[in-house]
C-alpha cells in the first residue's frame, strides 16, 4: 500500500481535528498498519481510493471508523502498578477520612481505552470489602472511541489480554471464564459506568470527582489542546481533587489551574487560579451535605 504525503496529511488533519492527537511525520508509518483492516472490510483498494470517498464525503460513518482506527489503544491491567499502589496507599485511605460524612467516592478514567484502567481501579475497592463497606463508589469510563467504550462495556479480554498485569489469584476472583476469554463479574462491575467523551469537549459534571486519571492521552496534543484538555479535566475535580497523569507527564509550565501534590509525586491538585472552580464545588457540596 504506497501513501502519498497529501493522503497522510488529509488523514493526520482528521485525526487531530477530531481528537487532537497528533501524527508526527515520524509516527505517520502507523497510519498504513492502523488502517489496512478497515480498508480490507470495506473493501477498498488504496489508502488513497479511501482519501477520495472520505473526500466526496459519501460515507459520513468512515471518517468515525478511521479517526477510531487510528487512535492508540494501548493499554493493561494495573499499568506501571505504582500508580495503584500509589491510590491504594495515600489518596484511598485520604478519602476515607475525608468523605467519611458522604460516605462516597467518584473516580473518572479519561481515555480509559478498552477498560482494563478502569477494571484495575475497581479492584482496588472490591480488594477491601470491610474498609469500603457502606460506601458508594462511582467510577466513570470514557473515551472518545465508541469502539473502545462497547468493548469497555462489555468487559470481556482474551486470555492475553486478562494476563498482562493481572496475578492469577486475581483473575479467578474477579473474571469469569468464558468461551473466548474472561468477563469482569457482575460484582466488579457494579462501581462501574462508560460512556464515550471527547476530553477537548465540555464535561457534563463540573466539579464532581475524588480522583481524575487521565493517562497516557495527551502526549501528543499540541500545547494549546493540552492546555483545554486539562482546563476541562481542572473543571471536573472536587476543590480537594486529584489529577494523576502517565509516567512521564506533567502539568508543570502547561496548566495554571493545576500543580503537584507536594505530599505524593505524581498527583496533581487544583492550585489558587482553580478557585472559581473550587468554590462552585464546594457550594455544590455544602448545598447536598456532601
Ligand atoms: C494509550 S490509551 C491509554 C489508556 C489508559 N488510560 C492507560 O493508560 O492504559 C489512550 C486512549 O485515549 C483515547 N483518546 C485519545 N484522544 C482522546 C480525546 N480527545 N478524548 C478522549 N479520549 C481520547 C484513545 O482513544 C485511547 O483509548
Amino acid at each position: 500500500m504506497q501513501l502519498s504525503d497529501s493522503s497522510s496529511r488529509i488523514l493526520a488533519g482528521l485525526l487531530e481535528a477530531r481528537t487532537g492527537q497528533q501524527l508526527t511525520m515520524s509516527r505517520r508509518w502507523r497510519i498504513e498498519t492502523a488502517l489496512s483492516a478497515l480498508l480490507r472490510e470495506r473493501g477498498i483498494g488504496t489508502l488513497d481510493e479511501l482519501i477520495t470517498i472520505l473526500v466526496m464525503g459519501k460515507e459520513p460513518s468512515l471518517s468515525q471508523e478511521v479517526v477510531e482506527a487510528l487512535l492508540n489503544n494501548e493499554t493493561y491491567f494495573f499499568r506501571d502498578r505504582a500508580p495503584f499502589d500509589l491510590l491504594a496507599r495515600y489518596a484511598l485511605p485520604e478519602l476515607l477520612q475525608r468523605r467519611a460524612k458522604s460516605s462516597r467516592v467518584r473516580i473518572w478514567s479519561a481515555g480509559c481505552s478498552t477498560g482494563q484502567e478502569v477494571y484495575s481501579l475497581a479492584m482496588l475497592f472490591a480488594d477491601e470489602p470491610e474498609q469500603w463497606r457502606g460506601w458508594t463508589i462511582d467510577i466513570l469510563g470514557s473515551d472518545v472511541s465508541t469502539h473502545c467504550i462497547d468493548r469497555a462495556r462489555l468487559g470481556s479480554y482474551s486470555q492475553f489480554e486478562v494476563q498482562r498485569g493481572l496475578g492469577i489469584n486475581q483473575m479467578i476472583k474477579w473474571f469469569e471464564e468464558t468461551s473466548d476469554g474472561w468477563r469482569a463479574a457482575e460484582a466488579l462491575r457494579r462501581p462501574i459506568r462508560f460512556q464515550v467523551h471527547n476530553l477537548l469537549e465540555p464535561f457534563p459534571h463540573p466539579g464532581d470527582f475524588d480522583i481524575v486519571l487521565c493517562r497516557n492521552v495527551l502526549l501528543y496534543l499540541s500545547p494549546e489542546k493540552k492546555a483545554l484538555a486539562f482546563d476541562r479535566l481542572a473543571g471536573a475535580m472536587a476543590e480537594d481533587g486529584w489529577l494523576m497523569l502517565g509516567a512521564g507527564e506533567t502539568v508543570i509550565g502547561q496548566s495554571s489551574k493545576l500543580g503537584a501534590d507536594i505530599k505524593a509525586r505524581g498527583l496533581y491538585r487544583l492550585t489558587g487560579d482553580g478557585t472559581r472552580i473550587e468554590k462552585r464545588a464546594a457550594d455544590r457540596r455544602a448545598a447536598s451535605g456532601a
